[in-house]
């Protein structure tokens, strides 16, 4: 695939079709992803790769958790990130959400519908593979996350080459308990970021959502040039 078209081809999958993945073409995609740069080579990232019965307990009780309007537990208060109120961060926001509920038919009012879509997110959109990129704790979080970013964004465009699609999410790491339970992540690894991976199902009309991004020119500052 064309670098170019994978860019622009990437996109969040919010429902996938329940095909496996070959553990070799995901060791593949992980492989090719820490090519990725980090801040004096340090490659802070580890991955849990989660699959079959270890996700499946994990969608299963991340939602009954959320069904308990649990909160996440204070180890993962770095995923809680307020934007400031009226600003243009949090219209951006609201923009993708009213997209998304308009695609998927969800009205404001619709609590019930409202809390079935959230709970999909938990479930990792059904995506037959999860991967869980995790950080020694003992690292400064902020270069950390860097890092972790250039890898994530790697192995989002890498899995476009194998007829993949991702959808990179904090609902995925947010009941870290449950993980470290099911997937044995210790207590000195922090949980950075979570992606579902797998096959898109192109008729799920999620999928057909296409985020904005703002012009070009209002956010470049040229100097000099
Ligand atoms: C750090 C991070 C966390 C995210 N968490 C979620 C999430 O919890 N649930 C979700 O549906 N999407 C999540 N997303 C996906 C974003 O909503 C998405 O990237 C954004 O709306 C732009 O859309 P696009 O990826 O289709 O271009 C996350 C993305 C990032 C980078």
């Amino acid at each position: 695939m064309e670098l170019q078209d994978a860019i622009r081809g990437r996109k969040s999958i919010r429902r996938f079709l329940p095909k496996a993945v070959a553990k070799e073409t995901l060791r593949e995609i992980l492989e090719l992803s820490a090519r990725a740069p980090s801040a004096e080579n340090t490659q802070p990232w580890e991955f849990y790769v989660l699959a079959g019965e270890t996700l499946d307990k994990i969608r299963t009780e991340n939602v009954e958790k959320v069904r308990k309007f649990e909160m996440p537990p204070p180890e993962m208060h770095h995923i809680m990130v307020e934007r400031p109120k009226g600003s243009i961060f949090r219209q951006r926001q609201v923009e993708i959400g009213k997209q998304l509920y308009g695609l998927m038919d969800i009205a404001r009012e619709d609590k019930e519908k409202r809390a079935a879509w959230i709970e999909k997110g938990f479930r990792y959109f059904e995506a037959p593979a999860a991967i869980i990129i995790v950080a020694e704790k003992s690292l400064p979080i902020e270069g950390t996350y860097l890092d972790v970013g250039a890898v994530m964004q790697t192995i989002c465009l890498a899995a476009l080459d194998f007829g993949l699609h991702t959808c990179i999410e904090n609902q995925g790491i947010t009941y870290a308990d449950v993980l470290r339970k099911h997937a044995d992540i210790p207590e000195t690894k922090r949980l950075m970021a979570a992606i579902a991976i797998g096959y898109a199902d192109a008729d799920f009309p999620a999928n057909k959502v296409e985020s904005l991004r703002e012009p070009i020119d209002n956010v470049i500052f040229w100097r000099g040039i």
